[in-house]
């Protein structure tokens, strides 16, 4: 069984074509990044455009990386919310025209979920119920999952999502965008103990996440306790301690929630994805922290950020499972 998968939920244009096992036949991605930068963020009207000019030449490239025909495919697979509504509707638009035209069943697949497909693409064996941890540019969640894509909601963030943290903490500091990786490689020569940031935990048995604390907390530091200087203030700490020292307290949070997710819900696995865990420190000091109690299973790191390999693998579960859409299927923007 194999299917023609397609994410166009924010900044990423990505098809992929997914056998079952899973296994990962093809995938293309094409990042706007550079498309976005000037801007400092995704701007939506630009991601719409570049996924229509980009969107058929990637699926023509997946066919054919794949060795394979359209009379091949067993079903068309899209992300179909939550994400950019002009973003998504792009890639359901093309996936119910191809589906319509190959004749073939369209399955529309949640983008949080499949992150947490994206483990799977390393043949880790999962089993349920585990703790999901989506950690991405837009949420924070943590849900208990049943199995693949039925979950409750155990918890998330109130304001910023952990990657628009690092995004906003790259911006203040001037390290470009996307901020991430920025923040990633600027934290390896930096000292974590030169000063210390907050670590916001919210009430003793909360699971939910609050990152703008400490995100202003790392604009008063940098450029004085008014944020009164335009850059760096005199005396502010290196730019390199601070990212490394932010990492440090992300991390601290990360794991005391996820503890006490998996201690309430009395569960021993924690599978994690999205694009926040393409960071290699916070797999080492996720591992570090909870390792000895928990078993954690990250996705491959090709799979962390946003693709179209995990949208494929999650539609090939439902596949299985008897389940279709059809081409009523619309783009939602929410969750
Ligand atoms: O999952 P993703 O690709 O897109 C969404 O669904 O949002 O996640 C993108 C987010 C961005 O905020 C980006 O800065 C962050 O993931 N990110 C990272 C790293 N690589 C990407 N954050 C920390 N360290 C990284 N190496
Ligand atoms: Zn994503």
């Amino acid at each position: 069984m194999k299917v023609l998968a397609i994410e166009t939920t924010c900044d990423e244009t990505a098809a992929a074509v997914i056998e079952r096992g899973p296994v990962v036949l093809s995938d293309v991605v094409y990042s706007q990044i550079e498309e976005h930068a000037p801007f400092g963020g995704v701007v939506p009207e630009i991601a719409s455009r570049s996924h229509v000019e980009q969107l058929t030449a990637l699926v023509e490239e997946a066919l054919t990386r794949a060795r394979l025909q359209p009379c091949d495919l067993d079903a068309i697979a899209v992300a179909h919310r939550p994400g950019l509504i002009g973003a998504l509707m792009i890639g359901v638009t093309t996936a119910k025209a191809l589906a319509w035209s190959w004749d073939l069943p369209i399955i529309g697949v949640h983008h949080l979920q499949a992150h947490l497909e994206a483990a799977a693409l390393a043949g880790e064996e999962i089993s349920t119920p585990y703790l999901g941890v989506v950690i991405s540019g837009g949420h924070t969640d943590m849900h208990r999952v049943e199995q693949a894509g039925r979950s409750k909601w155990l918890g998330g963030t109130r304001d910023d999502a952990l990657g628009e943290a690092f995004d906003k903490v790259a911006a203040v500091l001037g390290l470009g965008y996307p901020g991430g990786p920025a923040v990633e490689r600027a934290a390896l020569q930096g000292n974590p103990k030169a000063l210390r940031l907050p670590r916001t935990l919210l009430a003793d048995d909360s699971l939910d996440f609050s990152f703008s604390g400490i995100k202003t907390a790392v604009l008063y530091r940098w450029r004085g306790p008014n944020a009164t200087y335009p850059g760096r203030a005199p005396g502010a700490p290196e730019p390199q301690d601070i990212c490394a020292a932010f990492q440090e307290a992300v991390f601290d949070v990360l794991a005391e929630k996820i503890r006490r997710a998996c201690t309430q819900e009395s569960l021993g696995e924690v599978v994690l994805g999205g694009g926040v865990t393409a960071n290699q420190a916070l797999r080492d000091g996720l591992a570090q922290r909870l390792g000895n109690q928990f078993r954690l299973v990250f996705p491959p790191l090709q799979f962390a950020t946003d693709n179209a390999a995990m949208i494929g693998a999650l539609a090939l579960r439902r596949l299985a499972d008897g389940h279709r859409d059809d081409l009523e299927l619309v783009a939602e923007a929410q969750p």
